[in-house]
């Protein structure tokens, strides 16, 4: 069942915005390619996210830093040519805006003008404060990463909840303010007490969306193959899982080799 408040034929950077004025949750899902992101499309979903966990779920690597800028790029270019009607978000991936502003901008302007993307997503608040001052001065929107951001992994030394410290909750919110401040249209926070989410959330205009930080925020976002179920190893408390696609997809290819094997595929009515 769908409570929308609104109905959308396109959702915008202002439309998601709208939502938390409306007070109606924005549900977002990572996709990387065609077929998977014409289905969460067709089923409603406000924004796609393109996300750098393409690292680790489409291309097995144990954390998200080996992705590169054109393989985000070739992700993105997938998803944009599926959806008609959701928000599409990229991140930038490690090491294509750390460095400097200058970068950080060539790798954005990259994003949008050869995947049709409509916002990117970059980690971190006051560190790359001006690196997100000048994508967002060349006209495009930035979503912000704060809490736990997979990039630093080797600096925070663990997937852990972030921000149980004083000092670290206070920095989370400052960092909050600044990006709505620079003018960032939305920001995930990643795995934080739900208590201090929701602060955050109600002390800014622009929409937190969450993953792992409670139900007190704007938005909420999983990795797809986390929530259907195809990644079996990954278990953390925040997790909802809509199906044992694992268990579905095993069984199918089983039940296929079983039925090659023994010659009941294909039957009469499956040839020419
Ligand atoms: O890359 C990703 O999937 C993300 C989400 C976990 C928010 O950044």
């Amino acid at each position: 069942m769908s409570t929308a408040k609104k109905q959308y034929k396109r959702i915008t950077t202002n439309s998601v915005v709208e939502m938390k004025q409306n007070g109606e949750k924005i549900a977002m899902l990572t996709a990387y390619d065609y077929s998977m992101a014409k289905i969460v499309d067709h089923a409603g979903i406000d924004v796609i996210l393109v996300g750098d966990s393409a690292s680790n779920v489409m291309a097995g690597h144990e954390t998200t830093l080996p992705i590169t800028l054109d393989q985000m790029i070739y992700h993105a270019t997938s998803v944009v040519r599926a959806i008609e009607r959701c928000l599409v978000v990229v991140d930038i991936p490690f090491g294509s805006y750390q460095s400097d502003p200058k970068e950080a901008l060539r790798s954005a302007i990259r994003i949008m003008k050869e995947s049709g993307a409509h916002a990117v997503k970059l980690e971190g608040g006051k560190e790359v404060k001006e690196s997100i001052k000048r994508i967002l001065n060349a006209g495009i929107p930035v979503m912000g990463h704060l809490g736990l951001t997979p990039q630093s992994i080797y600096k925070f030394g663990t997937y852990t909840v972030r921000a149980k410290e004083e000092e670290e909750a206070e920095k989370l919110k400052e960092d909050a303010l600044l990006l709505e401040k620079l003018g960032c249209f939305a920001i995930v926070i990643e795995k934080v007490p739900a208590k201090l989410a929701e602060e955050i959330a109600k002390s800014v205009s622009i929409p937190i969306i969450g993953i792992g930080a409670g139900g007190g925020v704007d938005g909420q976002v999983l990795v797809i193959h986390d929530m259907l179920g195809m990644t079996h190893e990954f278990n953390p408390r925040f997790l909802r899982r809509y199906l044992d696609l694992y268990k579905e997809m095993n069984g199918a290819f089983k039940k296929y080799i079983s039925d090659v094997k023994s010659q009941d595929f294909p039957n009469e009515k499956e040839q020419y």
